[in-house]
């Protein structure tokens, strides 16, 4: 939360020390004659809101939920085909933007092979190979999502040679010893704390 509202510039955060920026004080503070206070106040009677309030308090656990038909699980969702589908594509789209920051962010150099848990369609790893020529990746992933993982990185010329896909899951399967770096992006927030140490 207190990100979030950083970045919506209500709080500075200056080496741990926070402190309500000028616009918070005049439009959230009960004292100002600006307040809307009491206008956000209603807003948790909204359920979208009580519903992120409930992940909070869980501790952060089941942050996706969805809706289709009769399926209220995105883990569910994620292993039919046309869920699983539509959203490594939206994965991968969102990941042309952030993947070739990583890329250059990255210091690849003194790697060899990175294993990319739940790599989804591979954008990530792919990026960092396409950065690093010596680099190889293999991406787990779950069916269907491993098929698409490698229809994408087929179209990068990068299957079979430089990364392998393997369909498995990382709560469940032993991940291939021999990466020097483990790549998670986005995976893990969708769980509590006592299974994302399984991984
Ligand atoms: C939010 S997506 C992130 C995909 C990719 N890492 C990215 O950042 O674009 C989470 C991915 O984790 C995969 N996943 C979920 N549970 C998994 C499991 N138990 N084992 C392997 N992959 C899993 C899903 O199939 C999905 O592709």
């Amino acid at each position: 939360m207190l990100r979030l509202f950083e970045s919506w510039g209500l709080i500075t955060n200056e080496a741990g020390r926070l402190t309500a920026t000028a616009a918070s004080a005049r439009y959230l503070s009960g004292k100002s004659p600006d307040s809307v206070a009491s206008y956000i106040a209603t807003m948790k009677y909204k359920s979208s809101v009580r519903e992120l309030y409930e992940v909070l308090r869980d501790g952060g656990a089941n942050t996706w939920h969805v809706w289709r038909g009769v399926t209220k699980s995105w883990d569910a969702l994620m292993q039919t085909d046309e869920f699983a589908d539509l959203n490594t594509r939206g994965m991968e789209e969102r990941g042309q933007v952030f993947a070739p920051h990583l890329a250059t962010l990255l210091d690849c150099t003194d790697e060899s092979s990175i294993i990319d848990v739940g790599g989804g369609s591979g954008v990530y790893s792919a990026y960092l190979l396409m950065r690093y020529p010596a680099l190889t990746a293999t991406i787990l992933e779950r069916p269907p999502v491993d098929q698409l993982a490698r229809r994408c990185l087929t179209e990068r010329k990068l299957y079979p040679d430089r990364a392998r896909v393997i369909a498995g899951d990382m709560f469940v399967d032993p991940l291939p010893r021999d990466a020097s770096l483990h790549l998670y992006s986005h995976v893990l927030h969708n769980w509590g704390s006592d299974k994302v140490r399984l991984s």
